[in-house]
């Protein structure tokens, strides 16, 4: 949460850290804000509530040169979003600015020393403090801003991702990390920094990934950049021979700076003519489906080959138990997967909650695998809850989309996901990825294990290759979906059902509903509604029931009959050809026929697209639903 941005270099700063602000927006929009030093030394500061536009209607008539700066998307952790909270943050004498993406835990009592030393607040931000401490340090200790800012991170408990102007050294720009994401981009005489890549993509293709604890110092003074040659591949191992970077850890040792090809293209960032990167994301499936299996599976041969797998093969044979933990949408692909590996691979699985599993004090053994499921691969509350299994002593696998983030670079193995970057907050394309990756390895594992007929297995493989095409078809029915959203919009509840493969599916839809059209949904397995929730069915309760016809479909079909008993009103997602639903439900969505463990991957489309359509209609801001950020890097 919250994006970072600075440019430093020969170009005029301005315009290259709004663009970036904008490519970050995803990761927060609460307030935004940009410092600049000009030719002439002088620190500015411009803030504006709201989004980047905001800011950049404020600084509109404002001098906004120079050749350095650092610029801040927020997601408000401490203090409301308003002006004065918004980042950059000045230091007491106001030579010193400071933007930061995390969380300061102990700023309190940072805090309180500061203010016994005379200094004085203007925000409630833990941010900063920091900024002050940093001043602090230098003032007292007498030492310049790299070691000031070493020195106060010593102090401190927390995440970060830092970057530091001094006015009085225009030609040095300060960043550190710990938790929070941090890039350096490397170009021609000029260096970025931010917390992805999105922002750096047009400029160079060279990054420097910075590790927990480190501190980069970039300047343009004695600059030179050659010798510097990455072309086609990492430069691992290699000094930069760039005098213009140098990174230490927070207690001074000195760290040989990695450069590395990015692998991002700018037409993945754009919308590509949809009005929404949401529906962009959605309309991408089929193509993002076939390149996350391919290389992986082999239709012709009838095989999977999961390389993570294939080199950890002990550690699956030898689990008594999976745990699977994550949050949101990747916890809903990690329900579909316990389904997915107890039938074929008939090892018990226990889908967790990151956050509760962190805290409650788990029983976690050695021989356990634990499957950690995250689209940023940033996530707070995974990152620690495989934080606490590897030092159990589990072995850790992930399913990332985001490479190179946290999460994967913790983990013993995983499997990327390899959809490319999902920028709507709510996650489509990722979701489906994720379920394929985690399909993918139970028929690995029930394979290897023998635990699943070689007829079944190579039936779902098969299935498993037609995914794409299907998907297809059920995109083609958008214009539809979309007519019927309309009817929708004045809807205060949802309620979703499905049973078996298709219960996560359920939880899904209502979390897409809710997350971007402000509408109350909830999920329930089908058979639960007698339990409670039948209650609330009225004529005024749209029912979507996702009843394929598979598993315990007839069930599903006397819900769908109970709750029509009580006048509530059913879209149905059903298989093609489907007679008994049809008849009952007020609208109905077709999607092909597939085998049941890949059912979730057709029925969430439909849900997808009425969850985008009522929200556009009802108006509201699909791709940056409000108080949400895509990348969920504080607890
Ligand atoms: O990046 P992650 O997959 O770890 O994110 C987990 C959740 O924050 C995420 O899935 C969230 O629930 C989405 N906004 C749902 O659309």
């Amino acid at each position: 949460m919250c994006g970072i941005v600075g440019y430093i270099g020969k170009r005029n700063a301005y315009p290259i850290l709004i663009k970036g602000l904008h490519r970050l927006e995803y990761r927060g929009y609460d307030s935004a804000g940009v410092a600049l030093i000009n030719a002439q030394g002088q620190l500015n500061i411009y803030k504006a509530k709201g989004k980047v536009a905001e800011l950049e209607a404020y600084a509109s008539d404002k001098d906004t040169t120079g050749t350095i700066g650092i610029a801040h998307t927020r997601w408000a952790t401490h203090g409301e979003p308003n002006t004065v909270n918004a980042h950059p943050h000045y230091s007491e004498s106001e030579r010193l600015a400071i933007i930061h993406n995390g969380i300061i835990e102990n700023y309190a009592v940072l805090k309180a020393g500061l203010q016994k030393e005379g200094y004085s607040f203007k925000s409630e931000t833990d941010t900063e403090v920091l900024i002050q401490l940093i001043e602090y340090t230098q003032v007292n200790k007498h030492v310049d801003l790299r070691t000031a800012v070493q020195l106060a991170l010593q102090q401190v408990i927390g995440a970060y991702a830092i970057a530091v102007l001094d006015k009085d050294h225009p030609d040095t720009l300060i960043a550190a990390r710990k938790g929070s994401p941090l890039v350096v981009g490397v170009g021609q005489e000029e260096y970025f920094i931010a917390s992805d890549a999105t922002p750096i993509v047009e400029y160079t293709d060279k990054v420097i990934y910075i590790e927990d604890e480190e501190v980069v110092k970039l300047s343009t003074k004695g600059q030179s950049t050659k010798g510097q040659s990455t072309k086609g591949q990492s430069t691992k191992g290699q000094s930069t021979k760039d005098e213009g970077i140098e990174i230490t850890t927070i207690n001074n040792v000195q760290k040989t700076p990695e450069i590395k090809r990015l692998e991002l293209s700018l037409s993945q960032l754009e919308k590509g003519g949809y009005p929404h990167f949401m529906l962009k994301e959605i309309f991408e499936q089929p193509r993002t489906l076939a390149d996350s299996m391919r290389g992986r599976v082999n239709v012709r041969q009838d095989n999977i080959a999961l390389s993570g797998f294939i080199d950890n093969k002990e550690r699956f044979m030898n689990a008594k138990r999976i745990i699977i933990t994550a949050c949101g949408t990747s916890w809903h692909a990690g329900l579909i997967a316990m389904y997915a590996i107890e039938e074929f691979a008939q090892i018990p699985v226990e889908v967790e909650y990151s956050s509760e599993f962190r805290y409650r004090k788990p029983v976690i053994n050695r021989d356990d695998v634990v499957i950690a499921i995250s689209q940023s691969g940033e996530t707070a509350d995974t990152l620690a809850a495989i934080q606490l299994a590897k030092e159990k002593g589990a072995f850790i696998f992930s399913i990332c989309n985001v490479i190179g983030a946290s999460i994967p670079r913790l983990s013993n193995s995983g499997c990327y996901t390899h959809v490319g970057p999902e920028i709507g907050v709510a996650s489509t394309k990722a979701f489906t990825a994720q379920v394929v990756a985690l399909t993918m390895l139970a028929l690995c594992i029930g394979k290897e294990k023998g635990t699943m007929s070689e007829e079944q297995y190579l039936h779902v493989v098969r299935a498993l290759g037609q995914i794409p095409d299907k998907i297809e078809c059920v995109l083609s029915q958008n214009k539809r979906i979309a007519d019927f959203a309309k009817t929708f919009t004045y809807a205060q509840n949802f309620i979703y059902l499905g049973r078996g493969y298709n219960y996560p599916v359920a939880l899904e839809g209502a979390l897409k509903l809710k997350e971007i059209s402000y509408i109350h949904a909830e999920g329930y397995p089908a058979a639960e509604m007698k339990h409670g929730p039948i209650a609330l069915i009225s004529q005024e309760m749209p029912v979507v029931v996702v009843a394929p016809r598979c598993g315990t479909y007839e069930k599903v079909v006397s819900n769908i009959q109970e709750i029509k008993a009580r006048n509530g009103r059913v879209i149905a997602i059903v298989t093609e050809g489907d007679k008994m639903v049809s008849k009952i439900a007020d609208y109905v969505i077709e999607v092909p026929e597939t085998e049941e463990c890949l059912t979730p991957l057709l029925t969430v489309i439909p849900l997808q697209l009425l969850a985008y359509h009522i929200a556009v209609v009802k108006g509201c801001d699909v791709d940056q639903p409000r108080n949400l950020a895509k990348s969920v890097t504080v607890e």
